[in-house]
């Protein structure tokens, strides 16, 4: 059976101080449900000293973003043996900021995905449509790409330890989330493109719904069968915020 999985993903946000309240008060706070993970992803400057904040608690370690390369003239980059070496354990690749703002194109997301994976890490590969892209019918198409060409660089078998967001651009800090619905018919979509190549993988697979999630809405979407976490930007700043939605999981896996 699938956990759930709920990741914060801080952007470009936190202090040394703002960061020690955070994670003191998510692991003070934390469900004591084993099921239900929690995952903090700092900017990287903090990785080290969050790391050690985090060493005797369950809450795990990841980074917002990763290098397609090993090591070597990469100005401003780092590499996934970096990652794991400061306590990571997951990598997102893809998220929509970065392919939007950093032209990080589908090919580059692959092959990120894959140097996540060399370095012992667990990819958390984000996908997600405009509401351009929505309004013309066209969600189900980009997510094929956003899937397919890293699928095609990795094969399914690299999933068994991926995770995959879906995160429509336009609930991305907007404050409008997909309805359960909506998320739930893109997310089993999702599971049935990668059960195309691989059921059991598919079936593994947890596929997290980001995009304004916060605690009063987190419940209706983790209640849905194709929906395993959440990938949680502004309402992970704040570790009532965050607390609120992991218990909501906790809820909805005790059922
Ligand atoms: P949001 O961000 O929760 O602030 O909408 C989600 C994300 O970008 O991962």
């Amino acid at each position: 059976m699938r956990g759930y999985l709920v990741a914060g993903n801080w952007k470009m946000n936190g202090s040394i101080a703002a960061n020690t309240t955070l994670v003191s008060g998510i692991i003070a706070g934390s469900p004591a449900n084993e099921s239900v993970e929690l995952l903090v992803c700092p900017p990287f400057p903090y990785l080290a000293a969050v790391s050690c904040s985090l060493s005797d608690s369950q809450v795990r370690l990841g980074a917002q973003s990763i290098s397609e390369h090993e090591s070597g003239a990469f100005t401003g980059e780092t590499a996934g043996s970096m990652l794991r070496e400061m306590g990571c354990e997951y990598a997102i690749v893809g998220h929509s900021e970065r392919r939007a703002l950093m032209g990080e194109t589908s090919e580059i997301v692959a092959a990120k995905f894959q140097a996540a994976l060399a370095a012992g890490l667990k990819p958390i590969l984000c996908v997600g449509e405009t509401l351009e892209q929505r309004a013309a019918g066209q969600t189900e198409a980009v997510i094929d790409e956003q899937l397919n060409t890293v699928l095609d660089a990795t094969g399914i078998d690299a999933f068994d330890s991926a995770v995959v967001a879906y995160e429509p651009v336009w609930a991305i800090g907007t404050g409008e989330t997909a309805s359960p619905e909506q998320a739930q018919d893109v997310h089993r979509h999702i599971r049935a493109v990668l059960a195309d190549r691989n059921e059991d993988v598919a079936g593994k697979v947890r596929i997290l719904y980001g995009g304004s999630v916060k605690g009063d809405n987190a419940a209706g979407l983790f209640s849905n069968p194709d929906i395993d976490g959440g990938l949680i930007g502004g309402a992970s700043l704040k570790f009532e915020d965050f607390l609120a939605i992991a218990d909501a999981a906790a809820a909805v896996q005790q059922g």
